[in-house]
């Protein structure tokens, strides 16, 4: 996709100016100390491999206090387009043995060692979630994109909400979110679909992100009016925009 024409006010803008410029906003203090306060729990939230991701795990409560920030997530008609599903550290090999045999399908020549490696991946966070999207229901007409986008959401907050309480996190997907054998291992209906899971411990050697985030003059544009060649001026309907 071509990446949209950038506003003459945004153009000049560099990664992180954005964020710079914020602070000398007039505001209210509390407000702007708030928005400062999210600013930093969600720019300082990054990817952790599962690899990084050790003991000791979220406890019970930990794991409730979090998940209930994904019912925060904006969710049209109400219908809670998602579901999770928790796979114990004992119920993990389960989980392994489906990664394992998805490898053989799809690769007849994998080594014994890609596959260990394959069924390995089940084992490595002190809490693994699967994120099911719902994505097709006889509930009220919600369109798939739409589900997908409020699921986006609720992964965020469960991320944002373990990383607060100081966990590492990261997301983990691949072929075999799709594959029959993991459907019928966690009992997916009609219409449920495994998207990723979501690692959740505590992070060896704790970093920043490493990542340069791209700045909104790499993905926001003012849409302005075309300019009515034969009057020279916007069309009607448009100077609400200059307002
Ligand atoms: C739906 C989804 C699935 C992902 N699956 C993987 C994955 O299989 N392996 C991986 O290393 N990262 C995976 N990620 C994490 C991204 O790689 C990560 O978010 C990205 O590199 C940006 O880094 P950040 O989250 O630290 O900003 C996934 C992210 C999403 C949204």
């Amino acid at each position: 996709m071509d990446s949209p024409a950038a506003s003459p006010i945004l153009m000049n803008m560099e990664p992180g100016m954005c964020s710079g410029a914020i602070t000398s906003m007039h505001h209210d203090n509390d407000d702007m100390a708030a928005f400062l306060d999210a600013r930093d729990l969600i720019e300082s939230r990054h990817n952790t491999s599962p690899k990084r991701l050790l003991e000791p795990g979220p406890g019970e409560e930990q794991i409730l206090a979090v998940l209930s920030l994904a019912a925060a997530a904006p969710d049209h008609g109400g219908i809670t387009p998602w579901r999770f599903v928790i796979v114990p550290r004992e119920a993990r090999a389960a989980l392994g043995h489906v990664f394992a045999l998805d490898l053989i399908d799809r690769d007849a020549g994998a080594t014994l060692q890609q596959i260990e490696d394959a069924r390995e991946k089940a084992h490595r966070a002190p809490l693994l979630i699967v994120a099911i999207a719902r994505l097709g229901s006889s509930e009220r007409d919600i369109p798939p994109l739409e589900r997908m986008i409020s699921m986006g959401a609720a992964v965020q907050n469960i991320l944002l909400g373990a990383h607060a309480m100081g966990f590492g996190a990261g997301l983990t997907s691949g072929r075999a979110m799709a594959s029959r054998r993991l459907r019928e291992l966690l009992a997916l209906a009609d219409g449920e679909q495994a998207v990723c899971c979501i690692n959740i411990g505590t992070a060896t050697h704790p970093t920043r992100p490493k990542r340069a985030r791209p700045s909104p003059a790499t993905f926001l544009t003012y849409w302005v009016p075309p300019v009515d060649a034969s009057h020279g001026r916007a069309p009607e309907g448009a100077a609400y925009l200059q307002d």
